[in-house]
């Protein structure tokens, strides 16, 4: 695996062939949601890259852009691992050079949830993510359900501008006890990580909630809520059963149901979810 760290060199690594390229776009600090990624891509194209860079844009002013974890060593041996031909790595200075003046603003769906409380948030998401494919002109991205508003943004970006890149939607991977893998798991101190697989079982009594009939929206919340009520260490930030569309929350579904939930353990916020389907 090469890794470079401009785009000159991207460009030239992309121009370099015809052939199919599957991108995975990460932020570094890799574990095996991540790796998954790189290996389907792998699966489907005959050459992958992956982009490391800790966005600044997407956080906000009070969030962990300073002491987000990084790893390049650790990163680089994974991915080479897993398969993954170029490695894009580049510099704040690279990226946004001098005060950037144009930025993609995903509208409503990246209003709620995620949206809500961390504004900016997706504009600074879909703009990197429509930096990079410009960059790296890949056949085909790669982005994991976990962070499904971020899947739905970026499926509204590239659909709303005719981007010419599939988007591959990935499960999520989740630790034996039921915890999704996250680089931010590594803040947890043992006993908020012994607490944590609790998002997964306030899903899980949502969607048992949803196998026994129940199809109002409050009650699925409330289900949820109950569980997370009972784990001293969690303080639920937002819990959300919402219209997978839209991603505007339910009174009585129809159709599909994404539930979903962000939670504090500490300063460290964690969210999960899962999809419901009649
Ligand atoms: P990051 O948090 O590093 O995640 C990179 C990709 O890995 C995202 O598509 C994310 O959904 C996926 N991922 C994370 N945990 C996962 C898990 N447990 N199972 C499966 N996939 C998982 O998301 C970002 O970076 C950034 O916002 C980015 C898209 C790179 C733009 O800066």
């Amino acid at each position: 695996m090469k890794t470079v760290t401009t785009i000159a060199a991207v460009r030239a690594w992309r121009h370099a062939h015809e052939s199919a390229v599957g991108l995975v776009p990460t932020m570094g600090y890799l574990h095996a949601g991540h790796v998954s990624l790189v290996e389907r891509a792998r699966r489907e194209n005959p050459r992958v890259a992956a982009s490391l860079f800790v966005n600044p844009t997407q956080f906000g002013p009070n969030e962990d852009l300073a002491r987000y974890p990084r790893d390049l060593a650790r990163d680089q041996e994974l991915l080479a691992a897993a398969g993954c031909d170029l490695l894009f790595a580049p510099s704040v200075e690279e990226m946004y050079p001098e005060a950037s003046q144009v930025f993609v603003d995903p509208g409503p769906i990246a209003a709620p949830l995620e949206g809500g409380r961390r504004p900016g948030h997706f504009r600074g998401v879909a703009t990197v993510v429509l930096k990079l494919f410009g960059i790296v002109e890949p056949t085909r991205a790669y982005f994991g359900e976990k962070d499904a508003q971020q899947l739905a943004v970026i499926r509204r970006v590239v659909r709303d501008l005719d981007v010419p890149v599939g988007i591959v939607g990935c499960p999520t991977q989740r630790a034996e006890d039921g915890l999704a893998l996250s680089s931010r798991n590594t803040y947890l101190s043992p006993t908020q990580r012994a607490a944590a697989p609790v998002l997964h079982r306030a899903l899980g009594a949502g969607a048992a909630a949803w196998a026994g009939g129940e199809r109002r929206g409050d009650a699925l919340r409330r289900a949820m809520l109950d569980v997370l009520d009972r784990e001293p260490l969690a303080r639920a930030d937002y819990v959300s059963a919402a219209d997978p569309a839209t991603l505007q929350e339910i009174d009585a579904a129809a159709g599909p149901v994404l539930l979903s939930m962000a939670v504090f353990f500490g300063k460290t916020r964690l969210i999960d979810n899962r999809l419901l389907t009649p």
